[in-house]
């Protein structure tokens, strides 16, 4: 059973550098997600590509909950995920990668809970630490060992999308703290929460956001820094997975309990 799993975001739609690897169509409560498991330096390791094979699906139609239910029931309790974002501050440069650790929602309209009542009953599950840190470092010191530019935590802004955002959406983010812009961060992180999983993501700058680039934005312009600089995520994702342990020493799990204990059960 795979215990590591990578979502691929944009650039990173398959599991190449996985070995024999194979592909399964899984059932869950909310749908159906295609998860492909393959071999990396012994471990066994499992992939998603968040938007599909050759991105078919925009980011507020990705069903989060099954793609993240999926990996759950397969037995995976560490998921590096990967992001490209736009940049707020003029220090964090295309080509660069920010290793986040906290995130402002602004999507609208995603299912974001596995917790709806019913069987599952009603949880708030903590996000204080929405990002784990014990991954999060071990991507940090990779990229780091790597010479790649790399920055150590930073506020994950996840938009509804798909379209970009306002010269002046963007002017508000930065005052209320964030550092980058995405679409896709949140439910994502939150439902790996909700499961007791570690979750960390190497995002990718592949623009100064609208209004903080002089030149127009373009979906172009994402595409071609991205092309460019993959190779870049590649390794830093690969590396991490590598020297992930399957032991965890981070919180991420705590939540699991809290549920069991809400739930009257006891968890060993
Ligand atoms: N905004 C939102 N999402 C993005 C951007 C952006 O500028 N760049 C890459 N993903």
């Amino acid at each position: 059973m795979p215990k590591v799993a990578i979502i691929g975001g944009t650039g990173v739609y398959d599991a190449r550098m996985l070995e024999n690897v194979t592909k399964a169509v899984v059932d869950t409560p909310y749908g159906t997600a295609w998860v492909a498991t393959g071999g990396y330096q012994g471990l066994e390791v499992a992939f998603v590509a968040r938007h599909g094979a050759g991105h078919s699906v925009p980011p507020h139609l990705v069903n989060y909950r099954a793609n993240i239910y999926a990996l759950s029931s397969m037995g995976v309790e560490r998921i590096i995920a990967t992001a490209a974002v736009g940049s707020l501050r003029q220090e964090m440069k295309p080509g660069h990668f920010v290793i986040v650790d906290q995130f402002l929602d602004f999507t609208r309209s995603r299912p974001s809970t596995f917790y709806e009542g019913g069987e599952r009953g009603v949880i708030h599950c903590d996000v204080t630490v929405p990002y784990c840190e014990e991954v999060g470092a071990l991507l940090v010191d990779t990229a780091r060992q790597m010479g790649i530019p790399v920055h150590a935590g930073g506020t994950y802004v996840c938009t509804e999308g798909p379209r970009f955002e306002t010269a002046a959406e963007i002017r508000m983010f930065a005052q209320l703290g964030g550092d980058v812009v995405g679409m896709t961060s949140v439910p994502e992180c939150v439902l790996a929460r909700e499961m007791g999983m570690c979750y960390a993501t190497v995002a990718m700058v592949t623009n100064y956001a609208a209004g903080i680039s002089p030149t127009k934005l373009t979906h172009t312009e994402v595409i071609d820094i991205m092309a460019a600089n993959v190779a870049n995520l590649r390794r830093i994702l690969m590396g991490a997975v590598g020297a992930v342990s399957a032991s965890r020493g981070c919180g991420c799990a705590d939540i699991l309990e809290e549920i069991a204990r809400l739930r009257g059960q006891e968890t060993d």
